[in-house]
């Protein structure tokens, strides 16, 4: 603690700003958003990773749900249709905006710590990290927190019963779906992490073990039967009850440490979004335990001093990284559960602090990650999932799902069907050792039991004058740069199937390197970031799945785009 209140106070007078710690804890959960009345009708859209899940959703509306409706839907679809991404044992955040009353709430089912998680609990006797014991077995696995927020979701907000919301999943858990490409791609490159679960093994994999034919049909029937128990029992059919005592056997057979007051005690929690403007624009985005709003807002509040038209796009896209060094850096030094720690996010997302950080950017010189005090790191790319819905009545979801690494851990717990996620190496498992994302953090993340660890995960609605974007994307700490220039590129005046395609630049403060994808930066932006001082690395592979809907609030029209990286769907009803 001693070290990252140093660190904050060298924060402080680098940005040349007055360290204070406000807090958003003892505002209410709820507010209220300009509402929008008497605008011209308009249609329903769903963007989403997997057409089926798309469908599942469109099925709810089509059957008089809304969009809260459609979000259970197309998130349980997701579970089984996309196990390497999300899950009934993993967890996310739903930002959600109701149309009647403009009251906009982030429903948090993040994963907790179980309550016998220490601080210490992936490091050897002499305090060293233990190689991958954040993420491999059950040991890595949190408390779930997306069942609870289908049983919320439904019971809160939604039209529907469960068992409405739920059938479109369990008959693709029962029945089967064809498998299709990326999910067979995720399979072969996992095939040995699922080969060591015979649960996983069962439903993935050949009786032979090997990796099934494009088309083969992937049937789950003991995650139809879960999927059923909460159909009856709602959340109680999950987190008790057979499905619980299933589950925690499971996990202890193989050294976790679940227990089944863990499970009894998951909760849901509302919390209030984060809200910022940029020029005339309004960004609601998750609020902690994500870092994603906090982090956006941040960049854009030091971007918004600048005039990004008016400067050539080598400097466009070096104040645009600057900014992303600078609310990356933050992320790692101050953020983590807001129910355990303080933290300054009025100042991290105000205008005076942004100031300051702008104060400290050259136009014409990268400023090295190093400079800027905070804490030392390798990216990969894995897996998550975004949906965003909006119904015709205006109500709007924006979703972000994940199991953390492709398939979590790779464990089905036997009899449940579910997928243990790995997001335990979300938290810092020591200070300064980054994570898989090589995304580093401080005491504010550290483990404690019933704790949540810090997010990257940026489910986001940018609202102007003239319209309104429902957008978020999977890509692990790359998700707030990806949040950044989907969110500027709208503002840009781009079409949602334009948002989805554009190439991506993101840097993560560290490691300090802009890992762009190809054909982000042209030749010549690419020579003028370097004469900056700028490291570059032409990224392996795309980033991102971003999932998109746009609605014009003059012409009523609708667009929904699923990202092209991908193989999802945008739909309108
Ligand atoms: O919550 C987070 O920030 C991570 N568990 C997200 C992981 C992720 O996006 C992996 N996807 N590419």
């Amino acid at each position: 603690m001693a070290v990252c209140k140093i660190l904050a106070f060298a924060a402080c007078l680098v940005a040349l700003v007055p360290c204070s710690l406000p807090s958003f804890a003892d505002e209410p959960a709820a507010q209220i958003a300009r509402p929008l009345s008497r605008l011209p009708a308009h249609r329903g859209a769903i963007a989403s990773a997997y057409p089926l899940a798309s469908q599942a959703g469109q099925e709810m509306l089509a059957a008089g749900g809304n969009a809260f409706d459609a979000a259970v839907a197309v998130s349980a679809a997701l579970a089984v249709v996309e196990p390497t991404s999300s899950g009934l044992g993993g967890g996310g955040f739903y930002l959600l905006h109701r149309q009647a009353d403009g009251f906009e709430t982030m429903l948090d089912a993040r994963e907790k710590a179980p309550d016998a998680a220490t601080r210490d609990m992936y490091l050897d006797p002499a305090g060293n990290p233990i190689a991958r014991a954040s993420v491999a077995g059950p040991l890595a696995a949190g408390i779930p927190g997306e069942p609870a927020a289908f049983d919320y979701l439904a019971r809160r907000f939604g039209k529907l019963a469960l068992k409405e919301s739920l059938r479109p999943a369990i008959r693709l858990a029962r029945e089967g779906f064809p498998l299709y490409p990326r999910l067979q791609a995720a399979i072969r490159y996992k095939r040995e992490l699922l080969l060591r679960s015979p649960d996983a093994a069962k439903v993935f994999l050949t009786p032979e073990g090997g990796v099934p034919e494009l088309g083969a049909m992937i049937k789950q029937p003991d995650l139809a039967l879960t999927l059923e128990a909460m159909a009856s029992q709602g959340a109680k059919g999950f987190y008790g009850g057979r499905v619980a005592q299933d589950l925690v056997n499971g996990v202890r057979a193989e050294g976790g440490i679940w227990t089944l007051e863990d499970l009894a005690s998951y909760r849901v929690i509302e919390r209030k979004p984060l809200v910022g403007n940029y020029h005339g624009a309004r960004i609601v985005s998750a609020s902690p335990p994500s870092s994603g709003g906090v982090a956006l807002l941040d960049a854009l509040n030091i971007l918004a001093g600048f005039d990004l038209k008016q400067v050539d796009s080598g400097t466009r896209k070096h104040l645009i990284v600057e900014a992303m060094r600078r609310a990356y850096r933050d992320r790692a030094v101050y953020l983590g559960d807001p129910d355990f720690v303080a933290m300054p996010l009025a100042l991290l997302t105000g205008q005076d602090y942004a100031a300051g950080q702008r104060s400290s950017i050259r136009l014409d010189k990268a400023m090295p990650s190093d400079l800027l005090p905070g804490i030392e790191t390798a990216p990969v790319a894995l897996h998550t999932t975004h949906f965003s819905i909006l119904d015709a009545g205006g109500n709007r979801v924006a979703g972000t799902l994940s199991v953390n690494l492709y398939f979590g851990t790779g464990e089905i717990v036997p009899k449940t069907g579910v997928l243990l996620n790995n997001t335990m190496d979300d938290f810092s498992i020591k200070p300064g050792t980054p994570n898989v994302f090589g995304l580093v953090g401080n005491d504010e993340n550290a483990i404690a039991p019933n704790k949540r660890p810090l997010s990257s995960m940026t489910p986001a609605f940018v609202e102007t004058p003239r319209g309104l974007m429902i957008f978020g994307t999977p890509g692990g700490s790359y998700i707030i740069s990806m949040a950044l220039l989907g969110t500027l590129d709208y503002l840009n005046g781009m079409s949602a199937a334009e948002i989805v395609k554009d190439p991506r630049y993101p840097h993560q403060y560290l490691p300090d390197v802009i890992e762009y994808e190809k054909g982000a930066l042209s030749p010549s932006e690419i020579s003028r970031l370097e004469a900056m001082g700028h490291k570059l690395e032409e990224g392996s592979r795309p980033w991102g799945n971003m999932q998109v809907i746009t609605w014009d609030f003059a012409s009523g029209k609708v667009e929904a785009a699923a990202d092209p990286r991908g193989e999802g769907e945008g739909l309108i009803y």
